[in-house]
């Protein structure tokens, strides 16, 4: 099986033409930052709902010339047009534009169904009726809701626990059914964090909640006991996954073509905040940060969230490559540099 290096290397040679939904979000943007370094086209469609103009600031000095390498189209997915436009002549659509806000998905949710659902068909039938290749989209772990202590494999029952689930669940059904011979890979990601995550999300951002906190001087929050674990994986590792997912050759409309993304690595949040501590120590030697206060958890707090990556390292080739403290100190220095 080829690893990322080498299908990366293999893009050398020859230019695809991709969309990337949600490319000026946090995903997003690392996977336009990553083609567009590998040389390829990139198409980003976008309606700004949680999206930055900053994300995309590089990518849009190669916005010139009559084929250039980089497209924004402000647009919404939840019209048609627009996603065919997006579409048109592409090989390779990476789908990540969403509410992803689980509160969020439950005071809005119409909204929720209408950018997560409508949204998705609208892309996944855009892509399929344009001969696009091969369509990756972001789904979540969320899916599976309370899981036991120890690692969740794919096929564990699923119990999505909110709209954003149910939402992320549906897709995933639609795809098995909708391709038309189109490939099409779910990423079930784990808790992705990295740079350009935005402090103000209140629930899959806690690293870059708490680095806000530290930086600023005031105690972070832990909700619970801290003994409550997440899996949190690198955004670097989440670009793999999505090149790995988009340049294999998985059979089409394969039932395992849903993969766990996460790193396999249980981590508590009291650990998570002490690695954190450490990390920025490592930056900023004699640094003293405010201890975290604990709040009570909240309605809908997952126990565990753990990831069995057999799937993705077997069929994939998937490999986490970056340490929770790797991660960590990358993170947070991109978080000091945006704010000198
Ligand atoms: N961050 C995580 O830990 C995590 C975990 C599991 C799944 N995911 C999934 O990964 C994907 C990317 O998440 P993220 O963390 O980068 O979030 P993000 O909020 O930073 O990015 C989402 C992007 O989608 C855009 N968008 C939203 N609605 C749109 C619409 N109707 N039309 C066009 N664009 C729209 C936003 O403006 C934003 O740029 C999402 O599908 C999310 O559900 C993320």
């Amino acid at each position: 099986m080829p690893t990322c290096k080498e299908l990366c290397g293999n893009l050398s040679s020859r230019t695809l033409r991709w969309v990337v939904t949600g490319g000026a979000g946090f995903i997003g943007s690392h996977l336009v930052e990553s083609l567009l370094s590998l040389g390829q086209k990139v198409t980003v469609l976008d309606n700004f709902l949680s999206g930055r103009e900053s994300n995309v600031e590089e990518a849009r000095k190669l916005s010139t010339g009559r084929d250039p390498s980089f497209r924004l189209l402000k647009g919404d997915i939840r019209d048609m047009e627009q996603c065919r436009e997006a579409c048109h002549g592409a090989d390779i659509v990476l789908h990540h534009a969403a509410l992803v806000s689980v509160p969020r998905s439950f005071q809005e949710p119409h909204l929720n169904n209408s950018c997560n659902i409508t949204g998705f068909l609208n892309m996944l039938t855009a892509a399929r009726d344009e001969g696009v290749r091969s369509f990756v989209y972001a789904s979540s772990a969320a899916v599976y809701g309370h899981q036991p202590e120890g690692p969740t494999g794919e096929d564990a029952p699923l119990s999505p626990l909110s709209p954003y689930a149910v939402a992320k669940r549906t897709d995933e059904l639609y795809a098995s059914v909708l391709s038309g011979g189109m490939r099409t890979t779910g990423l079930r990601y784990m808790n992705v964090f990295g740079p350009r995550q935005d402090p103000s999300s209140p629930y899959s951002g806690v690293i870059s909640i708490w680095s806000r906190c530290l930086m600023d001087g005031e105690p972070p929050v832990i909700y619970g006991d801290g003994k409550t674990t997440r899996d949190f994986v690198y955004v670097g590792d989440v670009v793999q996954a999505n090149l790995l997912a988009a340049l294999s050759d998985l059979r089409s409309g394969d039932d395992e073509n849903i993969f766990n993304i996460g790193t396999g690595r249980p981590v508590s949040l009291e650990k998570a905040f002490l690695a954190m501590s450490g990390a920025i120590e490592s930056l900023c030697p004699g640094w003293k940060g405010k201890e975290p206060v604990h709040e009570p958890e909240r309605m809908g707090d997952i126990r565990y969230s753990l990831a069995d990556i057999s799937r993705a390292r077997e069929l994939l080739g998937y490999e986490p490559r970056y340490s929770l403290e790797e991660g960590l100190v990358l993170t947070i220095k991109s978080f000091m540099n945006s704010r000198m």
